[in-house]
């Protein structure tokens, strides 16, 4: 079964400028304007980081959340020209941030240096978006369970407080490409994430995002799935009407 509340998360990746905000709060006007269903889901919204304080402090009394989208593993300060810690980010009053996306991944974060940045945003008391998924080729070779598996494994372990992960599983050749898992493919992979999270923390289980292409027409086919406990949103997320569109479809 899929936690109750469902995740509708937007990922900006390199996108937006301070008159972005607008964007955000014509999110929050659909939210508060939804009263039949607004209280089934989140939204949350990781612009840049040029972006997050001025959204953060802008979005601090409303009802959407705003995430990062990387950080880097070790320290609070130092001498890593360019990168900014989970320590700098908390301070900004950011709650949530994205780890281990696949195009971070394609730019060096291995999963030794994610195990890193997770434990260190937990330790920040951040709500990590911790991301996982096979590409072409390990798809092609029928190697994504075993994937999956590894990525999760590498980086989580039951000393980590479960209550502040959330899982993102994205194919890699998925994203922003309109290709889509089937129905039944997408399911067996979340059930399959789903029982490897319960070996690792016994309680409770993180809930298991999906990521890929999601946009106000594919989001008929997920919605069937029960096991997808909300959607990371690339693309779609940076225009108003696309993703409130999604949201609107999933509950139609
Ligand atoms: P698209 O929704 O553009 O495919 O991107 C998905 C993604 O990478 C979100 O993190």
């Amino acid at each position: 079964m899929a936690n109750s509340i469902r995740y509708f998360v937007g990922n900006w990746k390199m996108f937006g400028v301070p008159s972005s905000y607008s964007i955000i709060e014509k999110f929050e006007s659909h939210f508060r304007k939804d009263k039949k269903n607004n209280k089934k889901y989140k939204i949350i919204i990781a612009p840049p980081h040029t972006l997050l304080q001025d959204f953060s402090q802008k979005f601090k009394y409303k009802k959407i959340s705003i995430s990062a989208q990387n950080c880097h593993y070790k320290d609070n300060f130092g001498a890593h020209t360019g990168h900014i810690s989970p320590y700098m980010i908390s301070k900004l009053g950011v709650k949530y941030i994205i780890l281990g996306h696949s195009e971070n991944r394609a730019s060096g974060d291995t999963d030794s240096i994610i195990k890193q940045k997770v434990e260190l945003a937990l330790k920040n008391n951040f709500v990590v978006i911790f991301c996982i998924g096979e590409n072409k080729l390990e798809k092609r070779k029928n190697r994504t369970l075993n994937v999956l598996k590894k990525q999760l494994h590498n980086v989580l372990n039951k000393k980590l407080n479960e209550k502040n992960i959330i899982i993102a599983y994205e194919p890699v050749w998925s994203i922003g490409t309109g290709k889509l898992p089937t129905s039944a493919e997408l399911a067996h992979s979340i059930n399959y994430i789903k029982s490897n999270l319960s070996k690792i923390f016994k309680k409770r289980i993180p809930p298991v995002l999906y990521g890929g292409s999601v946009d106000s027409n594919s989001i008929y086919l997920f919605k069937n799935i029960s096991v997808i406990d909300g959607f990371l949103i690339g693309g779609a997320s940076k225009s108003p009407k696309n993703f409130i569109d999604i949201i609107k479809n999933f509950y139609k």
